[in-house]
């Protein structure tokens, strides 16, 4: 560490290798407003304020949640509001063993004269909110930007992007939060899984340079990328097996073993392909712990259980931690199906 010595270091490292824990993951749930509405739509409930709270209370409050969970990730306003019952969120992730987390990025916007690509927005203010976000408890941040196959990515989309995270991750680390860095390849298109691993590579490699010129503290970074995998229209699928193979091999050959985990996301796979190849990564042992970070794979079948009615709370509840568990085992690599 002879080369930087930032004020937060020891507690990146440890929130980092709390995160990044045996036998847990993070859950996302750090929706904007108008995609958690989305979600509420499906259900039939309005996207109304007091039906986001009771939805996230109910994610956040089941018994033992803490034993798979390592981590949540939660949007602005969850960070700032309390349970139904006046208890802050913050208190009731501690209780539970939980880390809070913050969505920091503001989102994507066009890429001038780049044919439908985009970039993230939010750096402007980034240090300030920062600073805000850890003071009300807060200890690492998600920021995350966009690539897409068929829409190129051009050369320029590729920089932009690794630029932006490593500002961000700079940024986060100043002010105490470990910065998750998130460069999704998006799953969209007909292309097969070679292509997702040419991109990909291109993508991590050029982000873990710009992490490196920006001065970051890799002990203090948590990666979330994309798994290897054919695009979602593509006929030819891959097992768990193949999709191990290939994203183990892009990790190896790109991510210093200094980063303490990768946390894959879910990108739109189903939840049990998320789980099977999470646990085709972990049947030999990997220099980093190799997770998870869903968001879809963890919340859709909570959200259908409950269907918006008090009386399903309980069995909700009980479908998000056989999830959760199951990715647990599948983090352990002894996920049996
Ligand atoms: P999914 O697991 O649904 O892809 O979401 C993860 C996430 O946080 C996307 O930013």
């Amino acid at each position: 560490l002879a080369i930087r010595a930032g004020a937060y270091d020891d507690e990146l490292i440890k929130t980092a290798k709390t995160v990044a824990s045996p036998g847990r993951g993070i859950l996302a749930m750090d929706e904007s407003n108008a995609t958690c509405g989305k979600r509420l739509a499906s259900v039939g409930l309005e996207n109304t304020e007091a039906n986001r709270q009771t939805y996230r209370t109910m994610l956040l409050s089941p018994p033992g949640l803490g034993n798979y969970i390592s981590g949540a990730i939660l949007f602005e306003e969850t960070l700032y509001q309390s349970t139904l019952d006046g208890k802050k969120i913050v208190d009731l992730l501690i209780e539970q063993g939980i880390v809070p987390g913050i969505k920091t990025d503001k989102g994507l916007s066009p890429l001038a004269s780049f044919n439908d690509e985009s970039w993230c927005q939010g750096l402007d203010g980034l240090a300030s909110r920062s600073a805000a976000y850890y003071q009300q408890g807060a200890r690492f941040a998600k920021w995350r930007t966009v690539v897409s196959i068929p829409n190129g990515p051009s050369a320029l989309a590729v920089k932009e992007a690794a630029w932006g995270l490593a500002r961000y991750a700079a940024i986060s680390q100043e002010n105490g939060l470990v910065p998750i860095v998130e460069p999704e390849v998006a799953l969209d298109g007909d292309h097969g899984i070679d292509s997702s691993y040419e991109v990909a590579y291109k993508v991590w490699s050029e982000v873990f340079f710009y992490l490196a010129q920006n001065n970051v503290l890799f002990e203090g970074i948590l990666l979330k990328p994309s798994m290897v995998t054919p695009g979602s229209q593509c006929k030819e699928r891959a097992t768990p097996e193949q999709v191990a193979d290939y994203t183990l091999k892009l990790l190896r050959r790109t991510v210093p073993p200094a980063v303490p985990g990768i946390h894959f996301m879910s990108g739109g796979l189903s939840e049990l392909e998320a789980t099977q190849n999470l646990n085709a990564m972990n049947q030999s042992p990997n220099p980093w712990h190799v997770s998870f970070s869903y968001a879809r794979a963890l919340q859709n079948i909570c959200l259908k259980t409950w269907g918006g009615r008090p009386e399903n709370v309980k069995a909700a509840q009980d479908a998000l931690l056989l999830r959760a568990s199951a990715n647990s085992a599948a983090q352990l690599g002894k996920y049996t199906g």
